[in-house]
């Protein structure tokens, strides 16, 4: 592993050496330790051969995958609830949900079993042709977000992508230039393509990527002034996130996202909102901006969305979808198949059977109560920011060493930037599970104040 990704640069600028060098995954000294730590209490012979299994799988994966992500040190095989399993049976709980992606758990049987059903009948058809999956996951899109018009991708950043396109077509049928601009946000992310690369606003991501898209302008989230600083005669849209995430754990304020679309409607310019990593009742509503009232003209969602099958969907009002792509304008060979369709459709109806927009409104108030409750102990904790069961907290110090050694204990938590803890478990995390992670957090704090 000589190359160091993205991420460990990201997290390491502080006091010169990388997260990659201080939390020793420079080399396989880290995993060697705690595979020799796991071996060594008491479980014998049978473990031993285990953890070189493990080994050989880490050294499998990094000759043959592409060195882009800077991996843990845990092959992972199986998930119950709000736990996984590494393949030496070692169990974690998770408070990330593969990155807000597994709102539902893992294991959920009766969205297991609508999956298998649609594998034996019909997997992927082209979208040259109607499938019944994806006609009734849209109607149900629509009826929860309040959008009109829906077209699936396959990721996040392709539903960006979708949406960039949605709104310079809408300008171009407006005046027929083509020279028009987005406004985003700083510290926003929407994605790794190339499109939505160019609208993400951190230059790290960007920079060895430029030229990207044109014509895209930063400002500052909840900073009005700037936004009308960078808006103009060629805006065609106002894009970000309504709760940022990578870039921090940001939630838009109210204030900000009104003036917005005030601004918006005034000017004709697309109001778009992503909600790939806040939508999906993540922050205590179905999408973040009902919660405000402030209306998107269109969305971007994904991640919960297909709680595990790669999917991706952007949504416009009427007046956007009637006025922006037409015939020929937009296509994808997988999006809305009738799998991630039928995944999709399960997912809704989840939410709906169990009520997971109340359970999120309940238990995200005890989770911040305890958060803050840290935040008062001397563990090097600046605030807790986010909303719902999306939750930063935000120290005075890069946060990789809390986060491996939360690991090694069995607790596997994310981090939003360098000196950002992100919490975004399962929607259906229990206080006991809050608990859990609470005490083998603090034990770590601890273990990094001695
Ligand atoms: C807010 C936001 N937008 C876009 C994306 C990109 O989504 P994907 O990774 O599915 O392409 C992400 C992924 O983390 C995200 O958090």
């Amino acid at each position: 592993m000589s190359e160091k990704p993205a991420e460990a640069r990201r997290a390491g600028e502080q006091d010169g050496r990388s997260a990659w060098e201080r939390t020793g995954r420079a080399g396989s000294d880290r995993a060697d330790r705690i595979m020799r730590e796991r071996c060594g209490k008491g479980r014998g012979k049978g473990n031993e051969r285990n953890m070189s299994t493990m080994q050989q799988y880490i050294e499998e994966a990094e000759s043959a995958l592409l060195h882009t992500y800077n991996r843990y040190q845990v092959v992972l095989d199986r998930g119950e609830g709000v736990y996984l399993y590494d393949i030496n049976g070692k169990k974690y709980l998770d408070f990330a949900s593969g990155i807000a992606v597994f709102a539902l758990g893992y294991h959920y049987q009766d969205y297991d079993d609508a999956l298998k059903a649609q594998i034996d009948k019909l997997i992927h058809t082209s979208n040259y042709y109607y499938n019944v999956p994806a006609v009734e996951a849209a109607k149900k899109l629509k009826a929860v977000s309040g959008m009109d018009r829906v077209f699936f991708t396959n990721s996040g950043a392709e539903a960006i992508e979708g949406a960039i396109k949605a709104a310079r077509k809408y300008a171009f049928l407006k005046d027929g230039k083509t020279d028009h601009e987005i406004v985003a946000m700083e510290h926003s992310f929407h994605g790794r393509t190339m499109g939505a690369l160019s609208v993400t606003g951190n230059p790290k991501y960007r920079e060895a990527f430029e030229p990207g898209i044109g014509n895209i302008r930063f400002a500052r989230m909840n900073d009005f002034d700037s936004v009308l600083d960078n808006v103009g005669e060629k805006t065609c849209a106002i894009l970000l996130e309504t709760v940022q995430g990578e870039g921090g754990i940001f939630p838009a304020e109210e204030g900000f996202l009104k003036s917005l679309r005030k601004l918006c409607d005034e000017r004709d310019i697309l109001l778009i909102l992503d909600e790939i990593q806040c939508g999906m009742g993540r922050t205590g509503s179905m999408f973040a901006w009902q919660k405000y009232g402030v209306k998107p003209d269109i969305m971007a969602c994904a991640k919960a969305l297909g709680c595990g099958v790669p999917v991706g969907a952007f949504l416009m009002t009427e007046k956007a979808g009637a006025n922006s792509l037409k015939d020929g304008d937009h296509g994808t060979t997988y999006g809305g198949n009738p799998l991630a369709c039928a995944a999709i459709c399960k997912v809704l109806d989840l939410f709906e059977k169990n009520h997971i927009i109340e359970h999120v409104g309940e238990i995200s108030g005890y989770l911040e109560e305890r958060l803050d409750a840290l935040v008062s102990k001397k563990y090097g904790i600046v605030a807790r920011r986010g909303a719902g069961l999306m939750q930063g907290l935000v120290f005075d110090r890069p946060v990789a060493p809390v986060i491996a050694s939360a690991l090694e204990k069995g607790l596997i938590l994310i981090n939003a930037g360098a000196d950002v803890i992100r919490f975004v478990p399962a929607l259906i995390v229990g206080r006991e599970e809050v608990d859990e992670m609470m005490e083998i957090l603090e034990s770590c704090l601890a273990e990094q104040r001695a």
